[in-house]
């Protein structure tokens, strides 16, 4: 280990309090705190207990304040619109501090849910701020979901008013957002009480009379308001991912102890410093978004870009370059599934030539397993560190990483580094001892977690145990398996629950189950993570009908991906699906799904000694191998 990353962990491990109470002083409180930690209560914890604070003043009044006024704070680069625009810190504290006003014009309150239901312009970000700026907490849904997710999240999260843009635009389609909206407001049990509408060019919404407001008129009649103080623990946000179920885990993110670690974070994890250019390649809806696109940046004083487009095809495999050129990148964030896409249509990496990337620092990959292939093949097309680190919504900042501020430690391609300071990582074996040097088991982390990481489930403490803390006591269960190795590198290889990561997206194959056995032919089904050379996973489905039921399996199957598009979202990507006889199963009727996955992806697989019908996964290999499973790239 680097001096400072070895350093800074043991400075860490020696004196955890004193450690993150420095970090916290790099913050603008209203309040300082009485403690650092409040464990009375464990395992919920409070950290920074009696300070108060405000995110939106500590991300932007102060930094106008202390003269960075003048500086680019937002940058909003779309080329599925061809515009851009930017906002310097003052010009967003403006704007932000008005829309406040117009949410409290609304009757919007300390402690009230605001939904967010926007794509990724200006305005999502300052309905972001101007929350947390009256202590209003925010839950951002992301805009590839379909009205039934949104419904759940607006009955779970029970929102005075719905911020909603009338589209959001995808490469050659605009998605509509109103009629999205009125689906879920009519199956939602939970009325909202108002709807605050920005109308885009690309399709304007009908608004309704008495509930809806239009966005420029609210914003125009309102007056500034100034940050509420709020407490420490205060929720910042609500933000909904996949569980092992169908219904989303609400995770709450507090106020301080979230705004000391995302700051201390970009600082010492991504090696930044303010007035630099940060660009997190995500969604608002997705906690990168959150993090590294809204408030890390914007705690630190960096400028953050704002990306309405992909990596390919908006317009060329090119884009990324543009972008890091045009704006003056330092640190590049996105997931390995867009540099895949990159490569594929660009394997030589030519658009490269037409940019200059002489201020280009670092890239940093997360939301799924960075594939060696192609974090070799970035490092050697930008000559600049290529890092892989891991994290969760759960964690809302990496635990594991290279940390660059610290001083970067050897690459192992395919190992995202070493812990960092904070947590304490830990592999465990079913029966809760611990692993061996390079034997795989459940990774966890020593309870308490750090500062910035989910103090609990929204209104679920009960379920903020069961999910997390109950299977390894005095250990958080991060669902994911892995192992360390000699030199305490981390590798993380799988899930151990039924989450899967395409292109980055994090997604529950149980969901999509529920979604496939509601299917009035479908007398039972699986779904699996297949391996996907571009997207990392891709759902496929295997479904057995009901007795009698006579079908035309395409016909059926083309029912069943629009039952998932409907209920869950195009961002499922759910797109093969096939008709079988019979699912493997264990004589106790367990379905055996690890066997079908290896099967998919060709790795090697033993016949379960307690299989019922070893045949059954004759069955599957034949429907697999239909739907083209193995693929080309598993099999080669
Ligand atoms: N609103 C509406 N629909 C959306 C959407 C949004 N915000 N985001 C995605 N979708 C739709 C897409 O249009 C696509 O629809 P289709 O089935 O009609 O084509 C579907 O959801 C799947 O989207 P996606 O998984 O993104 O696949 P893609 O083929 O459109 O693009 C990549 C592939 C690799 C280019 C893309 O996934 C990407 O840019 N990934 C970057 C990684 C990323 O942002 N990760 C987030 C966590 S860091
Ligand atoms: P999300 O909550 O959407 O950020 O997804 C979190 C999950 O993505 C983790 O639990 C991992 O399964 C996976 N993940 C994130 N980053 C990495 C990484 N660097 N390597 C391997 N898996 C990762």
């Amino acid at each position: 280990m680097s001096g400072g990353s070895r350093e800074t962990w043991e400075r860490w491990r020696a004196d955890p309090e004193a450690f993150w109470a420095e970090a916290a002083g790099d913050l603008p409180w209203h309040r300082r705190w009485d403690r650092v930690l409040d464990a009375d209560r464990a395992p919920f914890v409070r950290w920074f207990p009696g300070g108060e604070l405000n995110t939106c003043h500590a991300a932007l009044d102060a930094h106008v304040e202390a003269g960075r006024g003048d500086q680019l704070a937002l940058v909003h680069d779309s080329p599925v619109t061809d515009t851009r625009s930017a906002l310097r810190f003052a010009e967003l504290r403006d704007a932000t501090a008005r829309f406040a006003g117009a949410l409290r014009d609304l009757g919007v309150g300390v402690g009230d849910r605001v939904l967010i239901y926007m794509p990724m312009v200006p305005e999502a970000v300052i309905a972001m701020l101007a929350c947390a700026r009256i202590g209003a907490i925010h839950s951002v849904v992301f805009g590839g979901f379909a009205a039934r997710e949104l419904a759940t999240r607006i009955e779970d999260a029970r929102p005075v008013v719905v911020l909603a843009a009338s589209c959001g635009i995808e490469p050659g389609r605009v998605v509509p957002y109103a009629p999205l909206l009125e689906e879920a407001l009519a199956q939602a049990k939970w009325r909202p009480r108002h709807c605050v509408m920005l109308q885009r060019p690309a399709c304007e919404a009908p608004l309704v009379a008495g509930r809806d407001l239009d966005w420029r008129d609210a914003a125009a009649r309102s007056r500034p308001v100034e940050p509420v103080p709020v407490a420490s623990d205060h929720p910042l946000y609500v933000l909904y991912t996949s569980g092992t179920t169908g219904t989303p885990k609400g995770v709450v993110r507090d106020t301080g102890g979230h705004a000391v670690a995302l700051k201390w974070s970009l600082r010492h994890v991504y090696g930044m410093q303010p007035g630099e250019v940060f660009w997190a390649a995500s969604d608002i809806g997705w906690v990168v978004g959150h993090s590294y696109i809204v408030y890390a940046p914007l705690l630190l004083g960096c400028t953050t870009i704002l990306y309405e487009g992909k990596p390919v095809g908006t317009p060329d495999a090119g884009a990324f370059w543009r972008v890091i050129a045009e704006h003056g990148v330092k640190t590049l964030f996105t997931a390995p599934t867009a540099f895949r896409a990159i490569k594929r249509e660009d394997p030589e990496a030519t658009h490269l030539a037409r940019h200059d990337l002489s201020g280009f620092g670092a890239l940093f990959l997360a939301g799924e397993r960075a594939d060696p292939d192609t974090v070799e093949w970035a490092e050697s097309r930008l000559g600049v560190p290529v890092i892989d680190h891991w994290w969760q919504t759960e964690t809302g900042w990496p635990i594991a990483a290279n940390c660059l501020g610290l001083g970067a430690l050897p690459v192992k391609r395919g190992s995202p580094t070493r812990p960092v300071p904070g947590y304490d990582v830990r592999v465990l074996r079913e029966d809760g001892s611990e692993a061996d040097v390079g034997e795989t088991g459940s990774l966890v982390v020593r309870l308490p977690l750090p500062p910035g990481c989910l103090p609990t489930l929204w209104n679920d403490d009960e379920g903020f145990v069961r999910s997390y803390l109950s299977r390894f006591p005095g250990f958080y269960e991060t669902a994911d398996a892995g192992h360390v190795d000699e030199d305490g590198y981390l590798w993380i290889m799988s899930r151990t629950d039924d989450i899967i990561n395409v292109a980055g997206h994090r997604l529950s194959t149980g969901g999509m189950e529920e979604v496939l056995a509601s299917h009035p032919d479908v007398a039972e089904c699986a779904v699996i993570g297949a391996a996907d050379a571009l997207k990392g996973q891709v759902p496929v489905g295997l479904v057995v009908l009901k007795a009698g039921v006579e079908r035309d399996a395409a016909e059926l199957v083309g029912e069943l991906v629009a039952r998932v598009r409907d209920r869950i979202g195009p961002v499922a990507s759910f797109k093969r699906a096939a008709v079988v006889t019979q699912l493997p199963k264990t004589r106790s009727g367990k379905i055996l799904r690890g066997t079908m996955r290896r099967i998919a992806d060709g790795a090697p697989w033993t016949l379960p000694a307690t299989v019922d019908d070893p045949h059954s996964l004759e069955v599957v290999g034949d429907a697999l191998r239909g739907l083209g499973y193995p693929a080309e790239e598993a099999r080669a």
